[in-house]
């Protein structure tokens, strides 16, 4: 039997504005909390492995230590050819490589290794915090502090907003390029400050803020934690988390390295709308995994000019088929395998590395005919990173910078503390430790070829 037609009016309107008043709260399935070990089983049981192998070890005294002995290095393996399409047709024009090469290699490197942005990722809303005119040494300048709300109207449990500062020359007569820095948050270098207090002893010379500000350009701070914790814990919360409404990732979702290159994006679109900021030349620089985070921006995002990619090592610009320093084991392993996508898990067991589809220097490849500096230290202080095995995958690029009207790097490996400046893709290894800072001005120097005298950089051929 019909209910009278004003009964159900009534009662609609009795109950939906509550109903909608109350979806959020009670529709919304809170964040799952699984550990990093508890995520990274679940992994393992998607992908039906029960084992890994394990990765490197730092101590030299370990059976499992890292191998620093070039002649057992394997690096002679032959590599995935850049110019060779899937069909096994060669790669012969530029319009191939941006037609059909990039689209494969970026597949691989989205199914496989660092996991896929996912379509449906919120808006990010930048609010510029406040407007603070200061010194920066004996430099006039404009800070922004900055803030990207990530819009959560779909997922109100789960809110992100990047961190993100702007210095900008106070005398500039027009828009200046830019260096944005991948940085830890003030409070985590704080307290890696008290644990380990001579990391952050000042180094001398001028800092690199000073050294940028000298060239008459800007820098920017990017917090990517703001973005995506580091840790596995929190792949049900940050930009990650809130996309997948608090579940855990699947097999191709996105790790912390390309959520981290995706909020690097992200403050790019802000620098578009920033008069201050000549956004068609914003170099991108990070260090170790912010390095490895920084290289994947550059890679994926073409709109960046020019990177400072620093002791990147694994996963970063070091080529996986060299046994030296850091290994597939230790990135595969519950303290980074977020870093990841789910998928990257299986080359370490029963796959290897020989299995990869892609290498490292087909990352750096995707940066082409882009200029990317590729810096680390001495093997004595800085050898997890495999210094070699980042030259020789910058050297693997070559064919695709060449193809691409750009100038190669040379194939053969430098002495310490030697510049290889002169092309497009840029390397030096440092005799210091693991740190950026030696290499900094070398950096400089590179990128002025491109910032100052935007008309010659290789992005205007395109
Ligand atoms: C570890 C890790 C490296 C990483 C480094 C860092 O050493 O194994 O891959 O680059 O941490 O980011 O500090």
């Amino acid at each position: 039997m019909q209910k009278p037609f004003w009964i159900i009016l009534t009662v609609l309107a009795v109950y939906l504005p509550f109903a909608s008043a109350q979806a959020p709260e009670s529709s919304a399935i809170p964040p799952a909390h699984l550990t990093s070990e508890q995520d990274h089983q679940r992994m393992m049981d998607l992908l039906h492995i029960t084992s890994l192998r394990r990765g490197a070890d730092g101590d030299p005294k370990s059976p499992y230590a890292a191998n620093y002995d070039e002649s057992k290095a394997n690096s002679n393996a032959p590599l995935p050819d850049p110019l060779l399409l899937n069909d096994g047709k060669k790669v012969t024009t530029a319009k191939i490589w941006w037609s059909k090469r990039r689209p494969e290699i970026i597949e691989y490197f989205d199914r496989e290794i660092y996991g896929r942005v996912p379509t449906n990722v919120p808006k990010v809303n930048w609010e510029v915090v406040s407007t603070k005119r200061e010194m920066s040494g004996d430099v006039p300048v404009i800070t922004k502090k900055l803030a990207g709300h990530l819009d959560n109207s779909a997922y109100p449990l789960v809110s992100v907003n990047i961190d993100l500062t702007l210095t900008t020359p106070a005398n500039a007569s027009g828009p200046v390029p830019v260096v944005m820095q991948f940085s830890l948050s003030p409070e985590v270098m704080a307290a890696l400050a008290k644990r380990f207090p001579q990391m952050f002893a000042p180094t001398p010379g001028p800092s690199w803020q000073q050294q940028v500000l000298d060239k008459g350009w800007g820098y920017a701070i990017y917090i990517p934690t703001s973005a995506q914790a580091d840790n596995g814990e929190g792949l049900t919360d940050g930009v990650i988390g809130l996309v997948n409404k608090g579940q855990p990732r699947k097999l191709d979702d996105w790790g912390a390295l390309r959520a981290w290159a995706w909020g690097a994006s992200r403050a790019l679109d802000y620098f578009e709308t920033d008069k201050a900021v000549d956004a068609k030349h914003v170099a991108v620089a990070g260090h170790s995994r912010y390095g490895k985070a920084a290289l994947v921006a550059m890679a994926y995002d073409q709109r960046f000019a020019i990177a400072y990619i620093s002791s990147s090592g694994e996963a970063g610009a070091k080529l996986y088929r060299r046994n030296f320093g850091e290994q597939i084991g230790n990135i595969a392993g519950t303290g980074e395998y977020h870093w990841m996508a789910g998928n990257f898990l299986k080359y370490d067991g029963p796959l290897t590395e020989k299995d990869l589809p892609v290498d490292a220097h087909e990352l750096i490849a995707l940066c082409a005919p882009r200029p990317v500096f590729i810096g680390a230290g001495a093997t004595n202080g800085d050898g997890w990173v495999d210094a070699k095995g980042m030259f020789l995958a910058a050297a693997g690029s070559s064919r695709v910078y060449t193809l691409l009207g750009a100038k190669e790097l040379t194939s053969q490996f430098p002495p310490i503390e030697t510049a290889l400046i002169d092309g497009d893709i840029a390397f030096r290894q440092h005799s210091g430790g693991h740190t950026p800072a030696p290499n900094f001005p070398t950096f400089l120097t590179f990128a002025a070829r491109y910032l100052k005298n935007p008309s010659l950089a290789p992005t205007a051929t395109r």
